[in-house]
């Protein structure tokens, strides 16, 4: 070992220990012809101090080294001068006087100081491996590992297996777009990377493996977002011979082990809230509720105004909904047409507001409204003097998912989120069918194996059909989503059949599976948490880049490796493939 210590870990219990450090020169300060040299590596700083009246050698050694060298030093360690000390250092009240140092390599000028965040990100990844040398980026890595850690040793004890399932598979439709690679010995033919485990997870299950988990990688051609890499990872697991209540009692426990990483506690039981409800009071199937603000149906009152916009929406079926942004009647009309403008990238024709004042509702348009229509919505809407009311007209998922984005938008602007909180909540009753406008057909909601709550309805209105899906919901992120899926053909069948395929047909894309399912498939269910998302919260962060190593760009370009790269003639020619881009 080039070392005794590392270089987070010497404190005044290890005066006069005689040591040896490697690490990376952070800085390196002359002061009054002795050099101070900050040593750096994953474990912290520790400052080394070169005296020429203590070695002239070693002192005449450090004068050479530039940022980013890499070194070893032997000294003993001493108690810093008074007031020298830095107390928010592990390492602060002492330094490392040095008897011999060597050179283990030179460093060119890094591209950027590494103890500050670079700001141009294509910089960060250009160079990667410096911008992880930085000391928020190794602890969120590490938080990554010990999270990975905490999953891999509550599911093993809970008897889960970790089984490794294939990147190279076949394609079946439903899922997200993805991503193939050609077969060199089958010429023309191709392997996709999966979207997700999930066909074989459930093979797992009907394989007798009982419980099944992976951290698993997921390839997805999707578009990018802060949530959204091409390849992630999901905490993927599978169960026998359960339901969705103990799905979630897995879910609930692991997320305790992976949050006390962090020193977070969770709430012993998550909150569940059907679609619907989460929907029509927060206007997302992924509700922040570290904050309240709830969206109101205003429909039934306000049909009796004579307000034209309102009455003309509702009696095409649409429909009215208000929310109660509290205590902003003070807000500017640019605050106001702020948000208008953002219902509007929401597909809202815009929104229409009402002041509540001492004297009762004001706004240009309360004209419209009688009197008993104005006290029964400021009944309705538990309307206080300093709120303001906006009101979406439309039809219902249009209004509730413009107003949750201005909810989510005036939550963040007040400041009313506790950003200390972690509120978690299972989302389930999502239904299973969609009416297809353009088709004029049932269209499944979700995949086509999940298991209905109320099967009796399948054949009635699948407009009522709820399935046994649930997706789990943490400070506004979908986290993680699954299913309890259909095991027996019988239910299959008329699943199918609501949508308009016969069995066969669909047997010939998901043949595998299906064949699977004629010998003695078990009850079983699931879900996938997004591993990174997961850390991301656990770091405090949004962007999901922050928490993976290698993370590719807005671009879906990597820019340290240059990947995707172009093809090349070679690898045509070996493919037996000819590529004609059509731009
Ligand atoms: P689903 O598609 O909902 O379910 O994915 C589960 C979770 O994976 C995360 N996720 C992503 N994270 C980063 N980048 C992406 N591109 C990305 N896409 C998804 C999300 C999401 O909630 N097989 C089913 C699960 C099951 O039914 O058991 C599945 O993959 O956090």
């Amino acid at each position: 070992m080039l070392r005794t210590h590392t270089c987070g870990e010497l404190t005044k219990k290890d005066l006069k220990k005689e040591v040896q450090l490697s690490g990376w020169v952070q800085v390196r300060r002359d002061h009054g012809g002795i050099i101070f040299i900050d040593l750096r590596d994953r474990y912290g700083l520790t400052q080394v101090v070169f005296d020429p009246k203590h070695n002239k050698q070693a002192h005449q050694d450090a004068e050479h080294l530039g940022r980013e060298y890499v070194i070893t030093v032997t000294g003993k360690v001493r108690e810093r001068l008074p007031g020298m000390a830095n107390p928010k250092m592990h390492t602060g009240e002492i330094e490392i006087i040095v008897d011999a140092l060597t050179l283990l390599n030179t460093s060119e000028i890094p591209p950027f100081e590494i103890d500050e965040k670079p700001t141009n990100e294509d910089l960060r990844l250009k160079y990667r491996y410096l911008d992880l040398r930085r000391n928020t980026m190794q602890q969120r890595l590490l938080i990554r590992h010990q999270a990975a850690q905490a999953v891999r040793s509550y599911l093993s004890k809970q008897k889960f297996m970790e089984i490794e399932t294939p990147i190279l598979v076949k394609t079946t439709p439903g899922g997200a777009r993805v991503f193939k690679a050609p077969s060199r010995i089958h010429p023309g033919r191709f392997y996709s990377l999966p979207e997700s485990p999930q066909l074989y997870k459930q093979l797992l299950m009907v394989a007798g493996c009982d419980r099944y988990f992976q951290l698993a990688r997921c390839m997805r051609d999707e578009d990018l977002r802060q949530d959204r890499q091409p390849e992630f990872t999901q905490i993927d697991l599978e169960m026998s011979f359960v339901d969705q209540e103990d799905i979630f009692v897995i879910g609930e426990h692991m997320m305790k082990e992976v949050f006390s990483v962090v020193g977070k506690t969770v709430p012993k039981k998550f909150q569940r809230m059907s679609y619907h409800e989460a929907m029509s009071t927060y206007g997302s199937d992924k509700p922040d509720l570290r904050f309240d603000l709830p969206l109101k149906d205003v429909s039934s009152v306000v049909k009796h105004a004579q307000f034209s916009i309102f009455t003309s929406v509702i009696d095409k079926g649409g429909v009215v909904y208000c929310l109660n942004a509290k205590n902003c009647a003070s807000f500017s009309r640019t605050d106001i047409e702020q948000l208008i403008e953002l219902a509007k990238t929401y597909h809202l024709q815009g929104l229409a507001w009402m002041k509540v004042t001492k004297q009762g509702l004001e706004s240009s348009i309360v004209k419209y409204f009688p009197a008993p229509v104005q006290e029964q919505l400021i009944k309705h809407l538990d309307a206080k003097e300093g709120d303001l009311l906006l009101f979406a007209a439309e039809q219902f998922e249009k209004a509730v998912t413009a107003l949750g984005q201005v909810r989510l938008h005036l939550g963040d602007k007040l400041g009313l989120m506790d950003k200390e909180k972690l509120a978690f909540c299972w989302i389930v009753d999502f239904p299973m069918f969609e009416w297809n406008e353009d088709e004029s057909k049932w269209q499944a909601k979700h995949h086509l194996f999940t298991m209905p709550q109320n099967p009796d309805e399948l054949e009635k209105n699948p407009a009522n059909v709820k399935g046994k899906l649930y997706d789990l919901v943490l400070n506004g992120v979908e986290l993680g989503g699954g299913s309890i899926r259909i095991h027996r053909r019988d239910i299959q069948e008329r699943v199918l059949k609501v949508i308009g395929l016969e069995y066969e047909e669909a047997e010939k894309t998901f043949d595998f599976l299906l064949t699977a399912f004629k010998y003695g498939a078990p009850p079983h269910g699931g879900m996938a948490i997004g591993f990174d998302r997961l850390v991301a919260l656990m770091c405090g962060i949004n962007d999901i880049r922050e928490v993976i190593a290698f993370p590719k760009n807005k671009n879906m370009e990597n820019p340290m490796d240059g990947s995707p790269q172009p093809w090349t003639d070679a690898f045509m020619k070996e493919m037996q493939l000819k590529i004609n881009v059509v731009k």
